[in-house]
């Protein structure tokens, strides 16, 4: 079964934790060059190998796609998890200025978030990603790209990374569909 975003969207309680979406990501394309992506890969001064491996990915599909939708992507999600959907998107905006991020499509449902979360994404009102989803994911995505760098260990992964997500969306230790795609999208993480 295939399931729109938008009937997804109506099933599945939503939760703004930010009360009022910031717009976010869109940056002044005459200070890209002055940038120099020092903090290539490195969220809250962390990384693993992978993550640039991953930006990398990204950017060459987001480029290849041409259709300004980052999260039908699996690398750009994963890459948004280890730099932060703000500074992802600010170097995609540096590809492409006629790439606004509030304007992209929602986090692709059949393609990313189901695969993520397993069959119960199409039970009534779907399912969170949980830890172990996540971690999953993040392994599963480096793998796809013939990266080797995975993170040290699956407490750092976890400690890191999926507890920002978390403490971002508020919903304990899980996140379901909407609160990871206002995550993406709002938190200017
Ligand atoms: C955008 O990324 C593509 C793919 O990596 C690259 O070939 C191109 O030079 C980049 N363009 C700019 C303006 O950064
Ligand atoms: C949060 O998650 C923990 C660990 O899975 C669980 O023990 C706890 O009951 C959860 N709390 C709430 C409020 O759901």
């Amino acid at each position: 079964m295939r399931v729109s975003f938008a009937s997804i969207a109506a099933l599945v309680p939503v939760t703004l934790a930010a009360s009022v979406p910031e717009a976010r990501g869109t940056i002044d394309p005459s200070v890209c060059g002055l940038l120099g992506w020092k903090n290539w890969g490195q969220w809250h001064y962390t990384t693993y190998d992978g993550c640039p491996d991953l930006i990398t990915s990204c950017l060459d599909n987001f480029v290849a796609d041409g259709t300004h939708n980052p999260w039908a992507i699996q690398s750009c999600v994963a890459a948004s998890t280890c730099w932060g959907p703000l500074q992802l998107n600010e170097y995609l905006q540096c590809n492409d200025t006629s790439y606004e991020p509030l304007q992209a499509p929602g986090l692709d449902y059949n393609s990313i978030y189901a695969p993520i979360v397993g069959d119960c994404a199409y039970q009534d009102g779907g399912c969170p990603i949980t830890t172990q989803n996540f971690v999953d994911f993040i392994y599963g995505s480096l793998s796809a790209i013939g990266s080797t760098g995975y993170p040290s260990s699956v407490d750092f992964l976890t400690q890191n990374y999926w507890s920002r997500i978390t403490a971002w969306t508020a919903t304990n230790d899980s996140v379901p569909y909407t609160n990871f795609n206002d995550w993406l999208f709002y938190s200017n993480a």
